[in-house]
């Protein structure tokens, strides 16, 4: 069940004219949506209430501000050929640490070892040249920069904080990222190398690491985002700060 019928919502929620229906034994009620105005429930990673509306515990734009001063100022420093190289190494890449993007939007997992559950370079590698990008999962523990990064958050989040590496030589055919979607957590991505065209909220951005290295983008809960185009070789942090 998505957790905005759970959490929050007291506001929106007295306003609608939400009822619950009478389950129906042929559906699954686990794969229905719920009703629009319900799946946007705004409070409950709130990012643009009111300090009044928040109740005055817990600021979570001051808290994504204090967030994104420390991911835009704090230097990572890796390239292409540093990438390659940690994708090397044998036993830190399992089964679901690691995706590749197909064409259609589907995770690839079909460059793992058969009997041993781990990658196998090479065979991940052909995707990789073909311009398929790859995702990486719960990175922050992979180089100094990345784990001083997360040493910097901790005090701010009081936890580890997840994030994932985007990562492709880049494509001029090939699907470059996820379409268009929405989550329900606030995140902030760092571009590390390579121009990335994104669209969020309706509105081009193109992220140039080499140009503004201190940019991040921040992507509020519940905004449409998408990269359009990647046609460089290109990694970027994906920061997930309410999830
Ligand atoms: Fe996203």
């Amino acid at each position: 069940m998505d957790k905005s019928y759970v959490k929050g919502g007291r506001n929106k929620l007295s306003k609608t004219t939400y009822k619950v229906k009478k389950p129906d034994p042929k559906k699954n009620l686990s794969f229905e949506k719920p009703p629009q105005e319900i799946f946007r429930n705004r409070n409950q990673h709130a990012f643009d209430l009111t300090k009044e509306q928040m109740g005055g515990a817990h600021n979570i734009a001051d808290f994504l501000n204090e967030c994104g001063n420390v991911i835009a100022n704090t230097p990572i420093n890796i390239d292409e050929k540093k990438m390659l190289s940690l994708l090397q190494i044998k036993y830190r890449w399992q089964k679901d640490w690691i995706h590749v993007l197909n064409h259609c939007g589907m995770v690839n997992e079909d460059f793992f070892e058969l009997n041993g559950g781990y990658m196998n370079y090479i065979m991940w590698k052909r995707y990789y040249d073909m311009g398929f990008t790859t995702l990486m999962f719960n990175i922050l523990d992979l180089t100094e920069d990345l784990r001083e990064l997360n040493e910097k958050l901790r005090p701010i989040r009081g936890s580890n904080t997840v994030a994932n590496f985007y990562f492709s030589k880049g494509t001029e055919t090939r699907r470059p990222s996820f379409d268009k979607h929405t989550h329900d957590y606030n995140v902030i991505v760092k571009p590390i190398y390579g121009r990335v065209h994104w669209k969020i909220n309706g509105e081009d951005f193109i992220a140039d690491p080499e140009k503004n290295p201190n940019n991040v983008i921040v992507v509020p809960a519940y905004t449409e985002h998408q990269v359009i185009a990647s046609t460089e070789p290109k990694l970027s942090l994906t920061i997930n700060l309410t999830a």
